[in-house]
């Protein structure tokens, strides 16, 4: 981490060591370092290898599930060997250490990687759902992955019907719940905290202005800015893996 984030750093530890509720928004930013790539990164992300809307996108489901059945468990062999990182730890020691003290804290991920939950979050809101399940087109039956046949694609179910992955794709809707939750979370905490999202994507990318409009604290945690930056009250550049240790790690001694 830059000495010079320093305040920005102490700044955004105080915030969260006196906030009574606390929503964090996490995007591809915080799995960076553990190796599972983002997807706007103009040189490694998968949006500068693939076109989303070729892969990730319902309407590319229908016309062709074989090639995005196959990409998605791609994604999957690429990530499940990847292990969480300092920042995920940071987070779900951040939930422990404000719920200890009888605060609320509500973890929004968009990211599907379930490496939140290896680090011990406990109830991650995944608003985008995740890849390790996937669920049968006909009836709607839930699959660990464990239990699907990856020999040919698309994965046939046991009813015969083909299997896609539990995410959402690009031309769905969020879960109705997830929505709920994030809408109802982020209009209600003290403090906000968004982390390794380029914020372009509806409606999560909108959730800081709700909970900002609605009288919470906002900080950015990102390696650059983004088209958020101008309104958060707390900006740390850095990566999530050493920025959030570093914040968290603040407002543990505060607390002492
Ligand atoms: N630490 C902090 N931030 C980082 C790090 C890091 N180590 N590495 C990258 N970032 C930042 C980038 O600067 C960028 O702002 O993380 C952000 C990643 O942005 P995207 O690749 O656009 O990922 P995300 O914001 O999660 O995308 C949102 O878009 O493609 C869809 O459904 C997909 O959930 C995804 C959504």
């Amino acid at each position: 981490m830059d000495a010079n984030q320093a305040p920005q750093i102490e700044k955004a530890a105080r915030l969260l060591r006196e906030a009574r509720s606390i929503v964090v928004l996490t995007g591809a930013g915080v799995s960076a370092e553990s190796g599972i790539s983002t997807f706007r990164d103009k040189e490694t992300g998968l949006w500068a290898k693939y076109d989303p809307m070729e892969l990730a996108h319902i309407d590319a489901f229908h016309r062709d599930p074989e090639l995005v059945t196959h990409w998605y468990h791609w994604r999957f062999t690429r990530c499940k060997d990847c292990e969480p990182n300092a920042g995920h730890y940071a987070l779900a020691q951040l939930q422990e250490q404000t719920e200890a003290r009888g605060g609320s804290f509500s973890l929004l991920t968009q990211n599907v990687d379930g490496l939140h939950q290896r680090a011990g979050s406990t109830n991650v809101s995944e608003i985008h759902g995740t890849i390790l399940t996937w669920r049968c087109t006909k009836t709607g039956e839930h699959y660990d992955l464990a239990e699907i046949d990856f020999s040919s694609f698309p994965p046939a179910s046991r009813t015969g019907g083909i299997l896609r992955p539990n995410v959402v794709w690009f031309g769905e809707m969020l879960p109705e719940q997830e929505l709920e939750r994030a809408f109802r979370d982020s209009s209600s905490c003290d403090v906000f905290m968004s982390v390794g999202t380029s914020s372009v994507v509806q409606p999560a990318a909108s959730l800081i202005e709700l909970a900002k409009g609605a009288g919470a604290s906002t900080i950015e945690v990102n390696l650059e800015p983004t088209p958020i930056s101008g309104i958060v009250d707390v900006s740390v550049f850095g990566k999530a893996g050493e920025a959030l240790p570093a914040i968290i790690d603040l407002c543990k001694e505060g607390l002492s």
